[in-house]
């Protein structure tokens, strides 16, 4: 298989890689609404530059990694690892966190998920660790790339991360990616589930059922 991970994230890359997340979530509109470009459009460079800052992902907490087909150059799918020095979640009071970039329709939705004593927020203190952990997140293979083992190269990579560490990982696993059995291969175990968005109080918005899943650092 051709697949390389590299860490080696220029600039221009975030185009393409918004590209695979925007393609692979589209059927998940809690996530897709959340990328640069809202629900209905894909992503456009000055919307990229603004989330990615917004999401801190060029801090130096945060590592990114793509997987690259070495025949084509192309790339086929994408991840990010948060270091999270802390929990946020323990013992925090409600929290007044605001994502402009987000479409007004569905804002108040997303906010919500993190402003308020929710499901996701309980999935979180389900951790148990004030911190360090690492949290996987957006993690995405171009649809037409999928089943050849982009994703797994990508939570392999995610695992040495934090055992290099000798943090704790986390994700919030999409339904597909439970089913899959993605992360429970390489060892993650669930702790929780939760509904990202309660349908009930954004009626007609489609919920998102995740797993919280978590796996223990090991020693190398
Ligand atoms: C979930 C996702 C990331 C998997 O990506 P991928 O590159 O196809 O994954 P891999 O090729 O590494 O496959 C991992 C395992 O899942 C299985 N798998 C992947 N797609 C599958 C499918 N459609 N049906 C059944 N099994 C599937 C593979 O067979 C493989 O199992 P194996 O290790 O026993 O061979 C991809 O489907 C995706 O981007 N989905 C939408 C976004 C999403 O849910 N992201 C996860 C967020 S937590």
């Amino acid at each position: 298989m051709p697949f390389i991970v590299s860490q080696d994230i220029a600039d221009e890359d975030f185009d393409s890689l918004f590209a695979i997340q925007y393609k692979a979530f589209s059927n998940q509109p809690a996530i897709k609404a959340c990328y640069p470009g809202g629900l209905d459009e894909p992503a456009r460079s000055e919307n990229v530059a603004r989330f990615i800052n917004i999401l801190g992902w060029k801090r130096s907490n945060v590592a990114a990694a793509k997987v690259v087909d070495d025949e084509t150059g192309e790339i086929c799918a994408f991840a990010t690892m948060r270091v999270c020095e802390e929990n946020p979640f323990l013992c925090a009071p409600d929290s007044d966190i605001h994502f402009p970039q987000v479409d007004k329709e569905i804002r108040s939705a997303v906010e919500w998920t993190f402003n308020t004593k929710n499901d996701r927020r309980r999935s979180f203190e389900a951790l148990q660790v004030p911190g360090p952990y690492c949290h996987l997140q957006a993690l995405g293979t171009d649809p037409a790339r999928q089943r050849q083992g982009a994703a797994t190269l990508l939570v392999k990579w995610a695992v040495r991360i934090s055992d290099e560490k000798g943090s704790r990982a986390m994700v919030e696993a999409s339904k597909d990616a439970t089913k899959y059995g993605l992360y429970s291969k390489q060892g993650f175990r669930p702790i929780d589930t939760c509904n990202y968005v309660d349908e009930e109080k954004f009626p007609g918005f489609a919920g998102m059922y995740i797993v919280t899943m978590v796996r223990d650092a090991q020693d190398k």
